[in-house]
């Protein structure tokens, strides 16, 4: 018989990743309000901060897991908030999804895998994605030399994925989204890090019931501010509240808020009440603050960030 899950580890593992990302908070709240229930399978969910979220709004989730332990923490968190979700232990590799998902989430997974079997498994979820079904991948990548310090490049996985290989796979499909940044970022018992992130979102198109998602751009001030970074460089995360950060630095070029109802993952655990993620841009630097406490700080290489605002059924052609 399996041992129960060891509070303390659970606890930390729910800690790990912060809280449901901004763009799956949106996207989960759009596709809610145009099919009501949804599937969704999250691939290396991890502790689950998106599979929770999107199980507490009333999706049909699905998380695959290679950690037996992130698994068994996920089933156990999802006990604690009392949502339904069914947690898998699984490679994607060999992992064969349901045929009828509407949003597919593969954050932090498809650059631990060879790029071949990447693309393998991405064409897989591809054919069972219903017509204008949403995927989410998000990948690390070590190779852009402007922005990564040389310790990082040291720690590349050859043969990773790239964007363009995700560019080429999803020929066909629309590229909704496609942002770069540089996150510092810590976890408990875990130093301070950087992931150099690339973020793209793919809608599959066609069919009657296609609802095309609506997109804004917000174009990012070019220039660096010294101010800015060796505020948020120091170690500041987990101790800043945004009036502070504003009183440091003057108030955000461009700022955007999210919320959820309900218990969340967050970088506090699963005890926070309701979640409030807010990201504040000054020119590329942005800083992400969960429920009022800087967590993470990204630096945009790309010019642009994305808010999603509507999933509407496209004009019909008058014939
Ligand atoms: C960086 S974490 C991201 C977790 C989660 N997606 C999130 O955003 O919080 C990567 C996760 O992918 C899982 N993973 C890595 N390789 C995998 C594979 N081949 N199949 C399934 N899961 C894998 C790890 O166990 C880990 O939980």
């Amino acid at each position: 018989m399996r041992s129960a899950p060891d509070n303390e580890a659970v606890d930390l593992l729910a800690r790990s990743m912060g809280g449901p990302s901004r763009e799956v908070m949106a996207l989960g709240t759009l596709l809610k309000s145009r099919l009501g229930r949804f599937h969704v399978l999250d691939l290396g969910s991890g502790a689950g901060r998106n599979a929770i979220y999107l199980a507490g709004l009333g999706a049909l989730v699905t998380a695959v897991d290679a950690s037996d332990a992130h698994v068994e923490a996920l089933n156990e968190i999802a006990r604690r908030i009392g949502v339904d979700l069914t947690a898998v232990h699984a490679r994607a590799e060999q992992y064969s999804p349901r045929d009828d998902l509407d949003l597919v989430l593969c954050h932090g997974i498809l650059h631990f895998i060879s790029t071949p079997m990447a693309l393998e498994v991405i064409a897989r979820l591809q054919s069972k994605t219903r017509l204008g079904g949403i995927h989410v991948i998000t990948i690390a990548t070590f190779d852009d030399k402007n922005h990564i310090p040389e310790s990082f490049i040291g720690q590349s996985f050859d043969g990773a994925l790239r964007p363009q290989h995700l560019v080429q796979a999803y020929d066909g499909w629309r590229c909704v989204a496609h942002e770069s940044y540089v996150k510092r970022d810590h976890h408990p018992n875990d130093g301070y890090h950087l992931h150099p992130i690339e973020k793209m979102i793919f809608q599959r198109p066609g069919g009657e019931d296609t609802a095309a998602l609506n997109v804004d751009k917000h174009r990012l001030l070019y220039g660096d501010r010294p101010d800015v970074r060796t505020f948020l460089q120091t170690d500041k995360l987990t101790r800043t509240s945004s009036a502070a950060a504003i009183a440091a630095l003057g108030p955000p070029d461009f700022s955007f808020t999210t919320t959820s109802a309900g218990t969340q993952l967050s970088f506090n655990g699963v005890r926070e009440q309701g979640h409030e993620l807010v990201l504040m841009f000054w020119a590329q630097h942005a800083a992400y603050f969960e429920n009022d406490v800087l967590v993470g700080y990204s630096v945009y290489v790309s010019d642009c960030f994305h808010t999603f605002h509507s999933l509407s059924r496209p004009p019909r052609l008058e014939t």
